[in-house]
Parts: C-alpha cells; structure tokens; sequence
C-alpha cells in the first residue's frame, strides 16, 4: 500500500464544507463544550506503518465506542452462550437510547451495541469483577499502547446527573430479570466506561487486532481468538452505527463503531484500522464529518469489505 499522507491531507481538506451541518452531542451538557470544529483522522495498517492528519492525538470521549471493549471483555469473562441468552445480535432499526423495542421484546435488547445491551453486556463483567473500569481502562491502555488513557471525571459526572433515558433503561432490564447487580451500580460503571478519553491515533491502535484476526501486529500476541473476532467485527457492521448503519454500510462498506463525542473507528480486515473524530453529530448520533471522512477513504483507496 502506498504512503497514505497525501491521502488524508487531502481528505481534512475536503471534508471543511461538511463543517456546521451537523450539532455537537449536548444531551450530556459535558460533551457540549467541545469545539465544533476538530477533525483529526489516523490510519493504523497491519504492517506496523501508520498515518494522521489533524486532530488524532487529541482525547476525546469515546462514549459507545467502549461497547466494543466491554463485549471484547464480556466474551473473555463468561461463557459467550450466557451472554447471547441476554442480549441479541440482530440490528435495531431504533435509536440507540430507545426503550419501546425494548418492552415490546421482553427485556432481551436487540445487540450489545445500543444502550440497552451495553447495559447488559456491563452487567454481566460486574457480575464477575470487583473493579471492571480498572480492567477495561488496562484493556484500552494496553491495546493502544498508551499507558496515560483515563476517564474524564467531569463527563461521567455530567452523564450520571443527565442520563434518566440510560436509568430508565436500567430499571425497565432489572424489572425483567435481565440486569444482576444494582441498577446504580450498572450505572455507575456504564458512565465511567462511556467517559474514557482516548485520541483518534489511540482507538486505531487498539482496534488493530480486529483488523488482523486478533493478533496484535507489533507484538504478533494471538490476544483474541480469531472466530471471536469475525463475530465481533459482523456485529460492528450490523449494529455498529445504529439506525444509521445501513447507510453508513452504503457509503462507507466496512465494520465501524461510532459514539456520540463524535469518533467512528472501523477496520479493513487484513489491511488496517481507521479512526476520524469530529465531534458534529448527524441526526441519528453519528459523526456527520467523520461519516464523510470515512466515505473519502474507501472510496479514494477502492478498499472496503466489499
Ligand atoms: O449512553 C449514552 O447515551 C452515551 N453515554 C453513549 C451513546 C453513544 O455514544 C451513542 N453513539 N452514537
């Protein structure tokens, strides 16, 4: 593969039209304060050569994109028959907050992806860790070789004092039988898990094993089992955006996980990871310039899954 920098130059300069057509996530007020108009881009390939443009090495709030690395721990903690007993793996066609599917469906959320499944997938580590955010914040360090990964307190904060969808949520699952510990308790860690900060740079270096059948390239550690990572990797693609997934799969044709601090990280099997970060939202909680950035570089390169 060819130098990738003249690429996603070109790509930042590109996507400045895209600018102001979108809103920044103000739902949890924390998140309103970042500025509108950051972009940063970083591309990890298998060979160990990587490539960014703009803001990557800035930290953000990677909200969603952590169901990824809780389903990544679910799966090493209990057995992957417990956890698909409680959470699906279809698409919801729902916004990721919604709760009417949710009732409809006995309590049994749709995938691991929208808030309701997260919920579960939190519950079900809680269940077998003392300290999970301790574990998953190594995880991600790990991952991404970055040992200064941390949770923004102040957005976790402003989360637990806002997120009433995400307790309503929670009681409705405890109500079903399908949430073990407390309610505050899931809470609790969902926000800190939502409110880890990392940079673009740092969320393709950690995504890089899904990209390389679960080896980690530098080190060559099988640190996932390649089945579990084509499982994880179907999902992200079928779930991975939300409501928004189909068109995403349309323009853009690869397995991404987006969150609403404006990051969407994906990965090109066998070739790299991908990671853009602008914090303006589409209407259904997706980067809107990050969606665009991501479209430039499967279309410019001709690489996607398909
Ligand atoms: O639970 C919430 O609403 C947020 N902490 C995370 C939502 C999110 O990132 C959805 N992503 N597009």
């Amino acid at each position: 593969m060819n130098d990738l920098q003249p690429l996603l130059d070109e790509i930042a300069e590109a996507v400045k039209p895209e600018f102001g057509k979108g809103k920044v996530a103000d739902y949890i007020p924390a998140l309103a304060r970042v500025p509108a108009d950051r972009f940063g881009m970083a591309v990890c390939g298998i060979d160990g050569r990587e490539w960014r443009t703009g803001d990557a090495l800035m930290p953000f709030s990677i909200q969603s994109i952590s169901k990824v690395f809780t389903l990544l721990t679910a799966l090493e903690t209990i057995h992957p028959d417990e956890l698909w007993q409680r959470v699906g793996r279809e698409p919801s066609g729902t916004p990721f907050n919604s709760l009417m599917q949710l009732e409809n469906e006995g309590g049994i959320p749709r995938n691991p992806f929208i808030n309701a499944g997260a919920l579960v997938v939190t519950d079900a580590i809680a269940a077998h860790s003392a300290s999970p955010v301790p574990h998953l914040l190594n995880m991600v360090r790990r991952l991404s070789g970055n040992p200064g990964i941390v949770i923004d307190e102040e957005v976790a904060r402003s989360e637990a004092e806002h997120g009433h969808r995400n307790a309503a949520i929670a009681h409705f699952l405890k109500a079903q039988g399908n949430l073990k510990s407390e309610v505050t308790r899931v809470l609790h860690l969902y926000f800190r898990q939502c409110a880890i900060a990392m940079s673009a740079m740092d969320l393709a270096r950690a995504f890089l094993p899904l990209a390389n059948e679960g080896v980690i390239p530098a080190t060559g550690e099988q640190r996932f089992p390649p089945l579990r990572v084509k499982r994880v990797n179907s999902i992200l693609l079928t779930c991975g955006l939300y409501d928004g997934v189909g068109n995403f799969a349309f323009r853009v044709g690869i397995p991404a996980k987006s969150g609403v601090g404006g990051g969407i990280v994906g990965v090109i099997p066998g070739k790299f990871s991908v990671c853009v970060w602008s914090p303006e939202l589409d209407n259904l909680g997706n980067s809107h310039v990050g969606t665009a950035a991501l479209e430039l570089f499967t279309r410019k390169t001709g690489l996607s899954i398909f």
